[in-house]
């Protein structure tokens, strides 16, 4: 594992969507892409990477972590419209090479199962970004998920939705389940890249990277994962120990030692 600390945002910002635009101008990619405030930044970069003709994501797949069970189809707030909106409607991947689970088929389970067998369709997920919880969920791995999980149906937790109350008209509208994919199916991802800014997520951020690996913190599965890349902005840093040593890290990282 990996920890990246940058002063901003925006630099957290510039750091991921370089990782992206190097693996996908190397090679067609399947792209994991979250949801959520966290990315926003390195969307908004990519996107403007791709209008400078600088890359393509012609020969690539994306997709999604979770999605919400219960909303109609073309609810605005459905992730698939969300990430839609956000970044894909504005590079050049091509609309059905943007997958997610079918939260609308009648029996959820299979449509779990399916998802599972269409990542592994597309020769896996080459990299995973990932916001992360103020309760330390990944995807919508909620606390007390199974850290052998694949994808399935979640119950969010209340303070989840009164977080993605925000997005809707009140907290009442945010539904109650989520498919999302399961923290063996994030972690079959080739390269994992969690980004986390503010505050607000320095305490989950620290209990990720350097507390106990359990189920009730499930962004620690991180640490299990060969290639884990977290990126940080100062504030998202600020409760992490050994924070020195990974400054340290990055400022020597050899220049033939990509992240
Ligand atoms: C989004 C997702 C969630 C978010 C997390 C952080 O697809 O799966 O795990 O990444 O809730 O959300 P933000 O970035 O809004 O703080």
């Amino acid at each position: 594992m990996e920890v990246v600390i940058v002063p901003t945002a925006d630099d957290a910002a510039r750091v991921v969507a370089g990782v992206v635009i190097r693996l996908v101008t190397a090679r067609p990619a399947v792209l994991g892409l979250a949801t959520g405030s966290s990315p926003l930044g390195t969307y908004r970069r990519i996107v403007d990477e791709h209008r400078a003709g600088r890359v393509s994501f012609a020969a690539c797949d994306a997709v999604l972590l979770d999605e919400y069970v219960g909303l109609a189809p073309d609810h605005p707030e459905t992730y698939r419209a969300v990430i839609r909106r956000d970044f894909t409607d504005h590079i050049d991947l091509a609309p059905e090479r943007l997958h997610g689970p079918d939260v609308w088929a009648a029996d959820l389970p299979a449509a779990c199962a399916r998802y599972d067998g269409l990542l592994a369709g597309l020769g896996g997920v080459d990299l995973q970004l990932l916001g992360i919880g103020a309760d330390g969920h990944v995807g919508f791995n909620e606390p007390g998920s199974s850290l052998r999980s694949r994808t399935r149906v979640k119950t969010l937790t209340k303070a989840t939705r009164t977080d993605n109350a925000r997005f809707f008209a009140s907290a009442d509208e945010v539904p109650r389940h989520v498919l999302t994919q399961g923290l063996v199916t994030i972690s079959d991802a080739r390269h994992l890249v969690l980004l986390a800014i503010g505050e607000r997520k320095a305490v989950p951020v620290a209990r990720a990277v350097e507390g106990p690996i359990t189920a009730s913190c499930p962004a620690s599965v991180i640490q299990l994962h060969p290639h884990a890349t977290v990126v940080l902005d100062e504030a998202a840093a600020g409760e992490l120990e050994l924070a020195d040593y990974y400054r340290e890290a990055y400022a020597g990282k050899p220049s033939w030692q990509a992240l």
